[in-house]
């Protein structure tokens, strides 16, 4: 399938899927396909303890976009999954760094040094890395959580934008928007390419993205969960089991995540009720928590970050076959939504 920008009437439709599949390896028409140089717009995000190079190459083997996550990484452990990750595919990929990342500047230098093209920053500033990415060649996209932050990244003149609704895994904006009003409010206030995430599980939930105005879909959950995701088995597993309710936002006092319930989320939630404050949480947290959960597999003690989403994963899969369900539900569901409306305005 190539992505392109349809003006589909039911009269041309057929005539269209043929088109088409003639035209598969036509020039690609979807913004974030053409900025990415990727055959579909599906990127799997940076996730701390989750992405590395294994995962991230099985993506963008697949067609999409793969991220290494810096998040959990040294930056020589980095260094070593960029040049894993180059042996293992041909196509591109990308770096996740969180902004708040302490070895920033280090992590930076191996990015450009080791000629990786492609950026997503979060959790920070994007203006203070935006020129010195752009100079070395670099694209960028940043993600937000609100449209105050879309406007700030749009100006710093990152090439791309991640909105990202408050169903993912991972840390979350304080605001609480869901990705189905985030994404149409990003689309009014700024117009460079945009990137939906937050509760993608499926083809029809990237096509609702897409008819909201993003032009691409970032997904974490569904690829925290996949064979190539160095997350600990225990932690897929406990994930794959998760039902409706059973992930929740905690520590808005400091820095917002959704959790997968399990006796440390027990203990958070306790000492919130109890009035702890920042640095009490804080130290609850220690260090290394997210490590001991998701990738030592310790599920009573350890920090389990997924997203709402997770209650309708029920499998381990290779991301190859993740993928190609996605999108062949897509153009199911595209296909599905033109042949049977559910109404007609006359
Ligand atoms: C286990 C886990 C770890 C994550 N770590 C990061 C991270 O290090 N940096 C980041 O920008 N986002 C991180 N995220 C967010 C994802 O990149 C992605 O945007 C989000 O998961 C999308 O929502 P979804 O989980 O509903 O698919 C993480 C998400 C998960 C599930």
């Amino acid at each position: 399938m190539v992505f392109r920008k349809t003006n589909c009437t039911f009269a041309t439709l057929g005539k269209q899927r043929k088109q088409r599949k003639n035209n598969i390896n036509e020039m690609n028409t979807n913004r974030i396909c053409r900025l990415f140089n990727i055959r579909y717009p599906v990127i799997s995000g940076g996730m701390v303890w989750c992405s590395g190079w294994k995962l991230a190459s099985a993506v963008s083997n697949a067609g999409g976009l793969g991220l290494i996550g810096a998040g959990s990484m040294h930056p020589e452990v980095l260094a070593e999954h960029i040049t894993k990750c180059r042996a293992a595919t041909d196509h591109p990929f990308g770096v996740n760094v969180p902004l708040l990342y302490p070895e920033i500047e280090k992590i930076m230098e191996i990015i450009v040094s080791s000629g990786v093209h492609i950026v997503f920053t979060s959790a920070g500033n994007p203006a203070l890395w935006t020129s010195f990415l752009r100079d070395r060649g670099v694209t960028e996209a940043h993600v937000v959580s609100n449209t105050k932050f879309a406007r700030k990244a749009a100006e710093a003149g990152v090439d791309a934008i991640v909105a990202e609704g408050f169903e993912a895994g991972g840390h979350n904006g304080r605001e609480e928007t869901t990705t189905m009003v985030l994404i149409p409010h990003v689309r009014q206030v700024v117009d460079v390419p945009l990137i939906a995430a937050g509760g993608i599980g499926s083809g029809q939930a990237m096509l609702a993205a897409m008819a909201l105005g993003a032009e691409g879909v970032q997904i974490g959950s569904l690829f925290a969960l996949a064979e190539e995701s160095s997350a600990h088995r225990s932690f897929k597993e406990l994930a794959l089991r998760a039902g409706e309710g059973d992930t929740m936002v905690m520590m808005k006092k400091t820095v917002p995540v959704r959790l997968l319930k399990n006796p440390f989320f027990e203990e958070i939630r306790a000492a919130e009720a109890r009035g702890a404050n920042a640095d009490q949480l804080k130290a609850m947290l220690g260090k290394g928590r997210a490590k001991r959960g998701m990738f030592e597999g310790d599920m009573e003690g350890g920090e389990l970050e997924i997203g709402q989403v997770s209650a309708t994963i029920n499998a381990i899969q290779p991301a190859a076959e993740v993928m190609h369900r996605i999108i062949s539900q897509y153009e199911t569901a595209l296909y599905a939504m033109n042949e049977k409306p559910y109404f007609t305005s006359n």
